[in-house]
């Protein structure tokens, strides 16, 4: 039986449901990948409840040496599993199996700003796994901040911006590539997105998404989101700041896209950039860096928690895993 202890991270942080992020230490060296599935199938539900409350959970020391173990890893806690071909994420990625894909590609001196895993779409996971592989020589760290904690202060601190966004929803704005652009962290092209191969095609998967477009004459699709609600309630009590606000406000910025025009309020109304600003700083200093180590795993609540990753030097090999 594998031994498996609860392990305290340097500068963990506290909520009232416990450690952010909650971490499990395995400390059996010579534990095999079926041992590490057999002490998930224990309880998996359980652990999927910890992400919850806690809004993220890291296993480390656990013998996950490969893409495949990894893929073997999250099946066995037994969840519906949501495939990114299907999704509208932003994100250029590489498929390694059914269920596991590479993290973005964006290049290393691309920071990825705090979001919610597809926030900005209709269509988005409940859950994500991400393993790491390879940890980046310098930097690299993915860093996780609890909405439920950002959603507060900006609440105190910025009532009347936070207000706006709860009751006026938001809405996205980029342009997509008619091909593939792997040097953006925002690079999938528009026939990969809609998973469409022409603009008619395409056109129909945004009337039938609520997105509004216009056909540029490099080949390119500027899209309008439809108003999504930037606030999502968690139960009992908590509230995220469930949006890609913060990503789309600060970053969004590529060959073809300003992270100014990329963000307004549902009703087509601009944000406010100093509540915009305040929400970033927010994130900022609520955020904890997981200093990846090889063979950990970290599943994130996607509701709860939202995540990015610091730039890097070097290799870094983190790959993802989604489920519904
Ligand atoms: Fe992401």
């Amino acid at each position: 039986m594998l031994r498996v202890v609860r392990h305290e991270l340097p500068g963990q942080q506290e909520y009232p449901g416990g450690a952010f992020p909650l971490t499990y230490l395995c400390e059996s060296k010579d534990a095999g990948l079926s041992d590490a599935m057999a002490w998930v199938r224990q309880n998996p539900g359980a652990r999927v409840a910890e992400a919850n409350a806690h809004g993220a959970v890291l296993f480390r020391g656990f013998p996950i040496r490969s893409a495949e173990d990894f893929d073997l890893a999250v099946s066995a806690f037994d969840l519906p599993y949501f495939a990114y071909d299907d999704s509208l994420s932003n994100a250029v990625r590489v498929n390694y199996s059914e269920r596991v894909f590479s993290a973005n590609e964006a290049p290393p001196e691309a920071t990825i700003n705090l979001h919610h895993e597809m926030a900005q779409t209709p269509l988005y996971p409940s859950r994500l796994f991400f393993y790491c592989q390879k940890p980046a020589e310098v930097g690299g760290a993915t860093s996780i901040c609890r909405s439920d904690a950002l959603w507060e202060r900006l609440l105190a601190e910025a009532p009347t911006f936070a207000t706006a966004c709860q009751e006026k929803g938001l809405r996205y704005r980029h342009t997509m590539p008619e091909i593939e652009d792997p040097d953006s962290g925002m690079g999938r092209s528009w026939k990969s997105t809609f998973s469409v191969s022409s603009r008619a095609e395409a056109s129909q998967r945004m009337l039938e998404l609520g997105y509004t477009g216009e056909w540029l004459d490099d080949g390119c699709l500027r899209v309008t989101s439809p108003a999504l609600p930037a606030v999502r309630p968690l139960g009992a009590g908590r509230t995220a700041f469930f949006n890609q606000l913060i990503a789309a406000f600060t970053g969004w910025r590529d060959s073809r896209n300003r992270p100014e025009a990329s963000i307004l309020h549902g009703d087509g109304s601009p944000l406010d950039v100093a509540g915009a600003e305040l929400a970033a700083s927010l994130g900022e200093q609520l955020s904890f860096d997981i200093a990846w180590e090889p063979g950990d795993i970290v599943l994130i609540d996607n509701f709860v928690t939202m995540h990015g990753r610091r730039t890097f030097e070097g290799t870094r090999s983190v790959l993802a895993s989604f489920t519904a």
